[in-house]
């Protein structure tokens, strides 16, 4: 081998190095920030069943304060006073990603000497011909896990808001004694060691974090998911909210919210909907106290203790719940 065709060969080490590097670096921040693949993706994925639609007037979800519930749980909040209660918002046949919740971060009842509890949030079906049956299924989940909050509104994407407000309105009447609540979607791993850690140390009133969009573009594109158009919405940039992921509030704030959302018009992006109840009220959100505890996704290269470090990851489907949890606990045994 000559020395010019090691030299050649160091070069070509050395470039491979660097690409890898930049690949790392990408795929890092395309899954923790709100950066370029990500934002390329919020705005081209054409999901047209999502989303609001002017020509049916989807874009003006109301809220009129006139939905029941079907399915409650009236007296178990009150009677166990837990520290913190998880809502999850799930479609009603999503018993899979309900199941696995259940076995898996949201099973343990007691967390740093503190009581939590969850409660799935459903509306009805779309389906109409699945939805007898359905009814009558899900009603037999409830008897047998007592975690089932369920409304007579129609379950659809477009709907959330009306899902959201369901869920303060519930809180607000159903829990006084609780300190925190948190909306978390099902497609998430939720630490909830480390949940319970950051709000022993929290200010107990007007206080919500999670993953905080402050001067987020509102989106013009009718084929975006979060379009909305400017007749629901004339401002070019949200106030600051908080990503439906999964944010935390105290509560002192779910009957604040309820009573700011009479004043409010409805959009039915429901983060942003809290968002601007939280403006009208005129309270801040707080940051986390690290600013990738909440995370859009996972970096593709994973290092040592990384499921024991941070709050709220969001994942594919439930599958990967279940397989986060495993490695979580392998990691716990390593003594992470
Ligand atoms: C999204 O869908 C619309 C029609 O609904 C189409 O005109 C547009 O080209 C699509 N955009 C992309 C990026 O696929
Ligand atoms: C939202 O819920 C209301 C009340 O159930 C229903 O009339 C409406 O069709 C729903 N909207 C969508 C888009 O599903």
């Amino acid at each position: 081998m000559t020395p010019w065709t090691r030299a050649r060969r160091c070069l070509l080490c050395l470039m491979l190095f660097l690409m890898t590097g930049t690949l790392m670096f990408i795929f890092h921040n395309s899954s923790t920030e709100l950066s370029w693949p990500w934002n390329i993706w919020r705005t081209y994925n054409n999901v047209t069943t999502e989303g609001c639609s002017v020509s049916t007037d989807q874009c003006f979800v109301a809220y009129p304060h006139e939905y029941h519930l079907i399915v409650d749980e009236p007296d178990r909040c009150w009677k166990e006073n837990p520290f913190l209660v998880l809502i999850i918002p799930v479609a009603p046949h999503n018993r899979e990603a309900r199941d696995v919740i259940r076995n898996t971060w949201s099973k343990e009842t007691t967390v740093l000497g503190r009581g939590v509890s969850h409660y799935f949030l459903l509306g009805l079906s779309k389906d109409g011909d699945e939805s007898e049956v359905l009814k009558e299924q899900v009603l037999q989940e409830s008897q047998r896990h007592h975690d089932i909050l369920q409304s007579d509104f129609v379950d659809s994407y477009s709907n959330l808001t009306i899902k959201t407000m369901v869920m303060f309105e519930w809180l607000s009447s159903h829990c006084p004694k609780t300190s925190y609540a948190m909306k978390i979607d099902s497609d998430i791993f939720l630490n909830v060691h480390n949940l319970v850690d950051m709000l022993n140390k929290a200010p107990r009133h007007l206080y919500m974090t999670g993953r905080v969009a402050r001067n987020a573009v509102v989106l013009r594109d009718p084929n975006s998911k979060w379009f909305l158009p400017v007749s629901a919405f004339a401002e070019s940039v949200y106030p600051p909210y908080a990503l439906g992921l999964g944010y935390v509030f105290s509560m002192d704030l779910p009957k604040r919210i309820q009573e700011a959302s009479s004043h409010v018009p409805p959009v039915y992006i429901e983060d942003v909907y809290v968002g601007l109840c939280m403006r009208h009220l005129g309270i801040s959100l707080t940051d986390p106290p690290q600013s990738d505890l909440f995370k859009q996704g996972m970096p593709y290269f994973k290092f040592g203790c990384y499921w024991t470090y941070g709050i709220a990851t969001i994942l594919q489907n439930s599958d990967q719940v279940q397989e986060v949890w495993e490695m979580y606990q392998t990691e716990l045994q390593k003594g992470c």
